[in-house]
C-alpha cells in the first residue's frame, strides 16, 4: 500500500474559533426541519481494542435529515440565513416564511458547486423553499451522485475541471436573483460559508449532550476528514471552548488533495493542483477555504494524508462493526489507523491505550458501485451496528410532540 504522509506543525498561532451568537436559533431551526433527529453516537468497542485505544466513538451521519451525509446541516442554515439577509431582512427563520420570501419574485434560484454531498443538501433546501436550483460538479463525478442531485429537482452542470474550477464557475453566476450557497469562501465571500460552518456545530453539540447524559468521557483525540476545511473548522471552533483540555486534533486528507497539510507546511494558504482523483470525492479539494484556514491552522495538532486504499480498508472495518460508511465518511478512521502505524507520530500526539477518540462518519454509501467493489456487500446487507447511546428526547416547536432520533 502507498505510504501515508504525516506532518506535525511545531508552532501554531492560537485557534480563532468561528463565533456563533445565534446558536440557540440555529438549533431550533434544525429541529424544525422535516426528518430532524439526533444522529446515532456509537461506541465501537472491538474496533477500539483492535486499534489499541480506550474508546472509539463514531458519530454516524450516514443518515441526516433524510440525506446520506452531514452536509444538510450547513446547507440548510446557510440558505435560510442568506434568504433572510439578501431578500427579506427581518423575516423569521422558519420554512414557511422562507418559502414566501423566496418565491415572492420569479426567476430566483440557488446555485452551488459541489463534489457531491453539499450540492445535494442545497438542492433539497431549494425544493423545500420552492426555488429552482443549479449545481455545478467537476468532470468525473460518479453518475450515482449526479443522479441523486437531479433527483432533488436541481439542474446539474458538469464543469470540465476540478472541484475548485466548479467553485469559480458558481461564483460567476451570483446576481440579485441567484444566491450562491457555497461551503468554501474566497475574498469578499464569507457570510454564507461562515453560516455553513455554524450549521455543522449542531452535530458536535449532539455529541456533547449524549456523552454528558450518559456520564461518558469527552474525547481526548479528534480525527477530522477535510476537503476545504469547513467541517474541521466547525469541530475546532466547538472544542476551542474547552481551552487547555480541548482534544488533540488531527486532519485527514487524500494523498493527492492534501491542501490543508500543504498550507500547514508552507505557513500560508496553498493550492494543490489537480487533477484530484481520489475516491474520497467529498475531500477532493485543492484549495482550503480562506475563512476556515485560520481556525484549522490554529487548532490542528497533526495532519495525515492517506492513499485511497486506507479509506477502503476503513470502510470494511466499519462495515464489520455494522456501520455503513462511504469513502469520505470512513477517512477519519483511516487517518487514525495510519497514525497508529506511525508510532513516533502517534507518541508525539499522545495517542495511547488510554485515548478516547471521536470520529464522524460523515456519509453513507454515496457511491453504491464503489461501495460494493470495496466492501463486497450491499449497504443494506451491513449491520445492525451496536445500540447507539440513547438519543435525546425533545419537544418539537412546530408540532408540540416528543420526537426521537430513530
Ligand atoms: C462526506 C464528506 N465528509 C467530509 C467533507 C469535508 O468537508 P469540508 O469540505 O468542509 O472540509 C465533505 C465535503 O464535501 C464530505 O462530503
Amino acid at each position: 500500500m502507498a505510504e501515508s504522509r504525516v506532518f506535525l506543525p511545531s508552532r501554531m498561532p492560537p485557534p480563532t474559533p468561528i463565533e456563533d451568537a445565534e446558536a440557540a436559533q440555529r438549533l431550533s431551526f434544525h429541529r424544525s426541519l422535516p426528518g430532524y433527529g439526533e444522529t446515532p453516537l456509537l461506541r465501537l468497542e472491538s474496533l477500539a481494542a483492535e486499534i489499541g485505544v480506550s474508546q472509539l466513538y463514531v458519530k454516524d451521519e450516514s443518515v441526516r435529515l433524510g440525506l446520506p451525509a452531514f452536509k444538510m446541516l450547513g446547507a440548510s442554515w446557510a440558505t435560510a440565513r442568506a434568504i433572510q439577509r439578501e431578500w427579506a431582512p427581518g423575516i423569521p427563520l422558519q420554512l414557511d416564511a422562507l418559502r414566501d420570501a423566496a418565491t415572492a419574485r420569479a426567476r430566483r434560484r440557488l446555485v452551488a458547486a459541489t463534489d457531491g454531498n453539499h450540492g445535494r443538501g442545497v438542492a433539497r433546501m431549494a425544493a423545500m423553499v420552492g426555488l429552482e436550483c443549479e449545481i455545478f460538479v467537476p468532470a468525473g463525478t460518479a453518475a450515482a451522485r449526479i443522479a441523486d442531485i437531479e433527483g432533488e429537482g436541481a439542474r446539474v452542470t458538469v464543469v470540465q475541471g476540478t472541484y475548485d474550477d466548479t467553485v469559480r464557475r458558481s461564483a460567476e453566476t451570483a446576481d440579485g436573483d441567484s444566491l450562491v450557497i457555497s461551503d468554501t469562501s474566497w475574498p469578499g465571500y464569507v457570510e454564507t460559508p461562515r453560516d455553513v460552518i455554524r450549521g455543522y456545530a449542531t452535530m458536535f453539540e449532539e455529541v456533547d449532550d449524549a456523552l454528558d447524559r450518559e456520564g461518558l468521557a469527552r474525547p481526548t483525540h479528534l480525527f477530522l476528514q477535510a476537503g476545504v476545511g469547513a467541517f474541521a473548522a466547525a469541530a475546532i471552533s466547538h472544542y476551542a471552548s474547552a481551552g487547555a483540555s480541548r482534544p488533540v486534533t488531527v486532519i485527514v486528507e487524500p494523498a493527492h488533495a492534501a491542501c490543508l497539510l500543504a498550507s500547514a507546511e508552507s505557513g500560508e494558504v496553498t493550492e494543490v493542483p489537480g487533477p484530484h482523483r481520489s475516491t474520497m470525492a467529498g475531500l477532493n479539494c485543492g484549495l482550503p477555504s480562506l475563512l476556515a484556514w485560520p481556525t484549522v491552522q490554529g487548532g490542528t495538532d497533526g495532519y495525515v494524508a492517506i492513499p485511497d486504499e486506507r479509506a477502503h480498508e476503513a470502510m470494511c472495518s466499519l462495515a464489520q462493526a455494522g456501520v455503513v460508511a462511504g469513502e469520505s465518511g470512513a477517512a477519519a478512521l483511516a487517518g487514525l489507523q495510519a497514525l497508529i502505524d506511525d508510532r513516533p507520530a502517534a507518541d508525539a500526539l499522545g495517542l495511547t491505550e488510554a485515548s478516547v477518540v471521536l470520529v464522524v462518519n460523515t456519509e453513507g454509501a454515496t457511491d453504491p458501485a464503489n461501495y460494493r467493489a470495496q466492501v463486497g456487500r450491499e449497504p443494506t446487507e451491513v449491520g445492525p451496528g451496536p445500540e447507539p447511546i440513547p438519543p435525546h428526547s425533545y419537544v418539537t416547536e412546530s408540532a408540540g410532540r416528543t420526537a426521537h432520533a430513530r
